[in-house]
């Protein structure tokens, strides 16, 4: 805002002085802007339906905000979006436009505002968690047979297929969406009408501008209604827990990207300056970094509001900023992860090669030895002494997965015996060892409820897509009831044109 200029609100007596650029919001307000010119058109509305503006003054108000909107953001000035706004109404109407400001207060009127626009914001961040479950659970279906390493402590744990692990992520953007779409729902309530805190001796209809700016419901106590921020914490919340899981699958990414396990799209690449056989995966690194922006935000959210006594306090213009660049961090993060996931390739042969390294398929024996009646902690401690073997054997040397599968049965028999004292082949059939040594075979075992056998990951498939369905039609149905008010709110603002 500029050095001179003036508002409504202040007139001359805080119109300069060194703080004024300080104590300004304009900037961070242009997102407000088509919120607070609904705002507006709605609390008039409602002012001359309950008789306390007349028709004329509300069609002179009306379509100066109409002109306003033509004009522009960029053409304001103001301390704020709201005074901006009643500013340049009343430029255009003389004193008439002073009655916009009837009945209310720029607090529940910010409030209001903002809860606005940021129900659009949630809606667009659910709809990127939908697209990047979709693309998550499509790859999966493709490569539900595709056998790959599966890691603990980034060291190789058990064969999975990488079906099992992206649907592992797409089950975790389910809960995001979830919590997304909840922090909507206690978001879409309206503070309006609350005036400054202590209500207003003016006989108007809260539910009535609560309906006309598709709000599901009136926020009772107006004093909670202007203070409370907690929304915004619940948002951000929602999208810093979001942007943790899209900094794990980018991290998963990342390092298969490093082990030729997956090729990201050049799409999703980038180069060196100076290196020019290099194909950086910068794109999931900056998804990644997305997760320090979203955290951020909700620090910066719980830091500003933690004793803020109750009314309004000016601290909580400071708390708005945090929701949106947490939404501008996270939400192209979310579209990006999803584009780079859709085309990614993934090395099948590279993945089964690997499958079985590091003994990975140990588990899968001590299993199969404790099903044929060797106590688990027995077993455990023959295929550990197998293991020990195994890993004395290849290090430093790579042999062929047929080779080290008859070296690995190998090591079990002398572990057994060892251990047992007796023979492998009094407690199990040398085929089922052989094939819970396989990585391909270990995995279509475990097809408990879950697991990793393709039958299993394809039940569970079934159900998440199941589940996006039902998530596109709660998203859809939200879009709808805004769009409804929205069009609502214009036709009763056209019968006063
Ligand atoms: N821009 C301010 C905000 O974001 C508007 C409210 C000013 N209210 C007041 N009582 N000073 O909170």
């Amino acid at each position: 805002m500029s050095e001179e200029g003036g508002d409504v609100v202040r007139r001359e007596r805080f119109s300069g002085g060194p703080a004024r650029g300080f104590l300004s919001s304009m900037d961070a307000d242009e997102r407000l802007f088509e919120a607070d010119l609904a705002v507006d058109r709605a609390h008039v509305v409602m002012l001359t339906e309950q008789g306390i503006v007349d028709d004329e003054s509300a069609s002179t108000i009306l379509n100066a905000l109409a002109d306003v909107e033509a004009t522009g953001y960029a053409a304001l000035d103001g301390e704020d979006i709201h005074a901006a706004i009643e500013t340049a109404v009343i430029e255009r109407t003389g004193n008439e436009g002073g009655r916009m400001h009837t009945a209310r207060s720029r607090n529940d009127e910010v409030a209001t505002c903002i809860r606005y626009r940021l129900r659009e914001d949630l809606l667009d961040a659910s709809e990127t968690t939908l697209v990047l479950r979709e693309a998550l659970v499509e790859a999966a279906r493709a490569h539900a047979e595709t056998t790959m390493p599966g890691y603990t402590h980034r060291q190789p744990a058990q064969p999975t297929t990488v079906g099992h692990f992206l649907s592992s992520y797409a089950q975790a953007l389910g809960r995001d969406t979830d919590r997304l779409l909840e922090a909507y729902d206690r978001t879409n309530r309206s503070p309006l009408g609350a005036a400054a805190f202590a209500g207003t001796p003016f006989d108007i209809d809260r539910e009535r501008t609560a309906d006309l700016l598709g709000f599901d419901a009136v926020l009772g106590n107006s004093m909670d209604a202007v203070s409370t921020r907690n929304f915004l914490v619940e948002a951000a919340s929602a999208l810093a827990t979001l942007s943790v899981t899209l900094s794990g699958l980018a991290t998963d990414l990342v390092e298969f990207a490093t082990d030729e396990y997956v090729e990201i799209d050049d799409d999703y690449a980038s180069t060196s300056s100076i290196m020019p056989q290099k194909k950086n995966p910068d794109t999931l690194e900056l998804v990644r970094a997305s997760a320090g922006t979203a955290s951020a935000g909700l620090n910066g959210l719980l830091t500003t509001l933690k004793g803020l006594p109750r009314a309004y306090n000016r601290d909580l213009q400071e708390a708005t900023p945090h929701i949106w660049s947490a939404i501008d961090g996270v939400v192209p993060a979310t579209e990006v992860a999803a584009g780079a996931v859709a085309t990614a390739s993934w090395n099948e042969s590279e993945l089964a090669a690997a499958a079985g390294n590091g003994f990975a398929t140990a588990t899968g024996v001590a299993d199969l030895l404790a099903m044929h009646g060797v106590p688990f902690r027995t077993a455990h401690e023959i295929v550990a002494s197998a293991a020990q073997c195994a890993a004395d054997r290849t290090s430093g040397e790579t042999a062929s997965r047929a080779a080290e599968e008859g070296a690995d049965y190998a090591a079990v028999e002398a572990a057994a015996q060892e251990v047992l004292d007796d023979s492998l082949s009094a407690y199990v059939e040398h085929e089922a060892v052989e094939a819970a040594l396989d990585p391909d075979a270990s995995v279509a075992s475990r097809d408990s409820v879950g697991g990793p056998a393709p039958s299993a990951v394809a039940a569970v498939l079934d159900e998440m897509e199941d589940g996006i369905e039902d998530d596109q039609e709660l998203l859809a149905e939200r879009r709808e009831g805004l769009a409804t008010a929205e069009r609502a709110l214009e036709a009763e603002v056209d019968e006063y044109a």
